[in-house]
């Protein structure tokens, strides 16, 4: 039995989370956070948040001291993440005994409409989750994490672990759970060197934001076939990476994408995400797997900006089919390179 260190006065705890793109989308939420249908995701690399937590112990009520966003004071962050730890004070009630310095930075700039939200929630959680470990005397879990993660951002708790997770109750998945995500175990080595090309369209802050988004799905007429549909296609997804079938992972991965958006697309109120050039993107991916037989496949977030999948051995031709044909779709042509990755982190722990 490891020692209680309930009065430990002063910690730092810091974390390494990166980004995750769903292949079967989250989309609609209930209660505290827990997901209308079940998600599968490839966890990132290069895409990643470092969060670091000193906690301080005090007397008076617990708050967050200050919040620095790359470098800077952020009172929007801040008052974001407050909110955030005044929702889980009766999960960690010791968050009332202690201040925290919180300092945050991304990997990717700010403004490429990358969400930041799953990997910097993901950090958090760590951080939270490692200190409450140590409080209680016991080894961190990673359920617990993963957990907290989700309070603050749904796919924030896939974030935590790698290479291909899943989150949400299903029953083809082993140790399914709307609490916390899974690792989806036995994936064929096709997938092991998975790239994901991110095409920036467009930076803009998004005119409806996922919040927004998931309240939507409350009496939208497609819910009931979507939770169905979901369900399939993740059974389906699951079944063609075991068997390293990928031209059946890559037609799910796309009807994936495009039932997202049209959902959005037929919710009431409508609204639309996409742009041209994302339709002109989506157009000529298919056309150039058409040509050259390349197991290239898209798949797409809450945003305009397009992603392409695929292994790592066709790199080569598929950045050449980048700069020469899709780049011109791109603001200010930019494309971030990324590849499935192993999940979070630790970076540093240190007690008083
Ligand atoms: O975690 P949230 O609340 O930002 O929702 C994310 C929803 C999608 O990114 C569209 C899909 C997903 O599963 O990540």
């Amino acid at each position: 039995m490891m020692q209680q260190n309930l009065e430990t006065k002063y910690a730092k705890i810091s974390y390494k989370a990166p980004s995750n793109i769903a292949f079967v989308k989250y989309w609609g939420k209930r209660d505290r956070q827990i997901p209308m249908n079940p998600s599968l995701s490839m966890t990132l690399s290069e895409c990643y948040s470092e969060i670091s937590i000193s906690f301080r112990k005090e007397s008076s009520l617990y708050n967050i001291k200050k919040f620095e966003f790359e470098g800077k004071e952020n009172t929007l962050f801040k008052e974001r993440f407050e909110k955030y730890l005044n929702s889980i004070v009766d999960l960690l009630p010791w968050l009332k005994n202690y201040s925290l310095e919180i300092k945050s930075q991304n990997s990717f700039p700010h403004s490429t409409g990358i969400a930041s939200s799953a990997s910097s929630f993901a950090a958090l959680g760590l951080c939270l989750e490692h200190f409450d470990s140590h409080l209680n005397g016991r080894d961190i879990n990673l359920r617990k994490a993963s957990e907290l993660a989700r309070l603050g951002s749904g796919s924030a708790s896939r974030s935590i672990f790698g290479p291909f997770v899943s989150w949400g109750e299903d029953s083809h998945v082993a140790h399914s759970s709307n609490s916390y995500a899974s690792m989806v175990k036995n994936i064929s080595s096709k997938f092991n060197n998975l790239q994901d090309s991110i095409l920036i369209v467009s930076s803009k802050e998004k005119e409806v934001g996922s919040s927004a988004g998931h309240a939507l799905m409350h009496g939208h007429l497609f819910n009931e076939v979507r939770y169905i549909q979901a369900c399939d296609n993740l059974k389906n997804l699951v079944i063609a990476m075991n068997a390293g079938d990928i031209e059946g992972f890559g037609s799910i991965l796309e009807s994936e994408a495009l039932t997202l958006h049209a959902l959005m697309m037929t919710s009431d109120p409508s609204y639309l995400l996409l742009e041209g050039n994302s339709l002109f993107i989506l157009d000529e991916v298919r056309k150039f797997r058409k040509q050259t037989k390349i197991p290239v496949y898209f798949t797409i977030d809450a945003g305009p900006n397009i992603h392409l999948i695929y292994p790592g051995e066709y790199r080569n031709q598929v950045n050449t089919f980048i700069d020469q044909n899709l780049k011109k779709y791109c603001e200010n042509g930019k494309v971030i390179h990324d590849h499935v990755g192993a999940g979070a982190e630790l970076i540093e722990v240190l007690y008083e």
